[in-house]
C-alpha cells in the first residue's frame, strides 16, 4: 500500500504507518525544519517542502491508495485561547485535505486531529465533501492513556473509504492498566537546584506539590505569568505533550523539564528518532506529532479487517 503523508510533520504518522507495512511514498509540510527530521528519519520517501494550498496532486503518480493527514489543529483545540484571524486559516488547512482527495480518489484517508474538529462549524460540510466523493467515513475519540501510554493525548481519528470494506477503527479498552509518567523519567538527571531558579509564585507551586506528593512530582510551568497552582503526580499518566516546554520534573531540590528523549518516548517516538533545529523546534516538532502508537494501532485495526475481507 502506497500513502502520502500531508502535514507530515516530524513523521509521527508516517513512522506508524511504516511499522505498519505501509510504504509513504511523499511527504509534504511547509516547514523546512520539520521536512528535514522527516527526511532523516525516512530517507526513502519523497519530500516536498511547500505549502498544501496549491499544492499540485500530479506530483504523485500513480495516485496513492492511502492519505494520512493530520492538518493544523491550532484553530480547533481548546487551548488556542481567543479567537484570532489566523485560527480560521489554521482551520482551512483541513480543506487542502479534501481537495487532494479529489484529485487523488484514494481506497482510504486517516486523519488525526484534536477532538474539537469534530465541534468545527464546517466539519459538517467538509464531512459531506467526502461523501459527495463516494467515502464512506467513520470517527473514534481516543486518550493514549487508555492504551498504557505514559501521556495522555485525546485525538479524533477519522478513516474514510470508497473500498467497501468494513471501517473498523479501535475502541476504548474497558479497564485499562494506567502506566506512570516516572517509567519514562531519567531519575538519574535531577536538573539544576531549584534554590534561586525560580519566582516566588512558582516556588509556593513547589512547595504545594512536596505537600501532595513528596520528592518527585511534575510542576506544569507556564514562566512568571501564568503560574497554576496544579501539580501532578508521577505515579499515572501525565498530562498531554505539548508544542512548548510544560513539565519541570521536581526531583527533590532539584528540578528540569523533561528532556527531548522523555518527549520522543511519551509521544511513542523510538528514543533515537532524528529531531533537527533548535530545542525549542524539537519541541514543537514532538507536540505536533501524531502519537506513533496510537497512529499504529489506528491503522493496524483499519487494515487488518481490509486484508481480512480482502
Ligand atoms: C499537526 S502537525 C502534523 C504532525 C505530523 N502529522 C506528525 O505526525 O508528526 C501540522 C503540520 O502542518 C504544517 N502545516 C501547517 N499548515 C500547512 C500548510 N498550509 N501546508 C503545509 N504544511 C502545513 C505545520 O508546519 C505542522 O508541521
Amino acid at each position: 500500500m502506497r500513502a502520502v503523508d500531508l502535514f507530515a510533520g516530524a513523521g509521527g504518522w508516517s513512522t506508524a504507518a511504516v511499522r505498519c507495512g505501509i510504504e509513504v511514498v511523499e511527504a509534504v509540510n511547509h516547514w523546512p525544519t520539520a521536512v528535514a527530521t522527516h527526511q532523516a528519519n525516512h530517507p526513502t520517501t519523497r519530500h516536498t517542502c511547500a505549502s498544501l494550498h496549491g499544492y499540485d496532486p500530479r506530483r504523485v503518480s500513480p495516485a496513492p491508495d492511502l492519505v494520512l493527514a493530520s492538518p493544523s489543529c491550532t484553530g480547533h483545540t481548546r487551548a488556542r485561547g481567543r479567537e484570532r484571524a489566523h485560527h480560521d486559516e489554521a482551520r482551512a488547512t483541513a480543506h487542502a485535505v479534501t481537495d487532494l482527495v479529489d484529485a487523488w480518489r484514494p481506497d482510504w484517508l486517516v486523519v488525526e486531529n484534536v477532538a474539537e474538529f469534530l465541534l468545527w462549524d464546517r466539519y459538517p460540510a467538509w464531512r459531506m465533501d467526502l461523501e459527495c466523493m463516494g467515502y464512506r467515513i467513520a470517527h473514534t475519540v481516543l486518550c493514549a492513556a487508555d492504551f498504557g501510554y505514559a501521556a495522555r493525548r485525546r485525538r479524533v481519528y477519522i478513516a474514510a473509504t470508497r473500498t467497501s470494506a468494513p471501517i473498523r477503527l479501535p475502541v476504548q479498552p474497558l479497564f485499562s492498566p494506567r502506566r506512570a509518567v516516572a517509567e519514562v523519567i531519567d531519575w538519574s538527571d535531577p536538573g539544576e537546584p531549584i534554590e534561586g531558579r525560580f519566582g516566588a509564585t512558582t516556588l509556593a507551586q513547589i512547595e504545594a506539590g512536596r505537600v501532595a506528593h513528596g520528592r518527585r512530582f511534575l510542576c506544569p510551568y507556564y514562566g512568571s505569568q501564568r503560574a497554576e497552582a496544579r501539580t501532578d503526580p508521577v505515579d499515572r499518566p501525565c498530562g498531554a505533550v505539548t508544542t512548548h516546554d510544560r513539565y519541570l520534573v521536581i526531583n527533590g531540590d532539584h528540578a528540569r523539564f523533561l528532556s527531548i528523549p522523555e518527549l520522543l518516548s511519551l509521544q511513542g517516538f523510538p528514543p533515537d528518532y532524528l529531531l533537527c533545529g533548535t530545542r525549542a523546534d524539537q519541541i514543537k516538532q514532538i507536540g505536533n506529532a501524531v502519537h506513533v502508537g496510537m497512529g499504529e494501532r489506528v491503522l493496524k485495526e483499519i487494515f487488518s479487517q481490509v486484508r481480512d475481507t480482502a
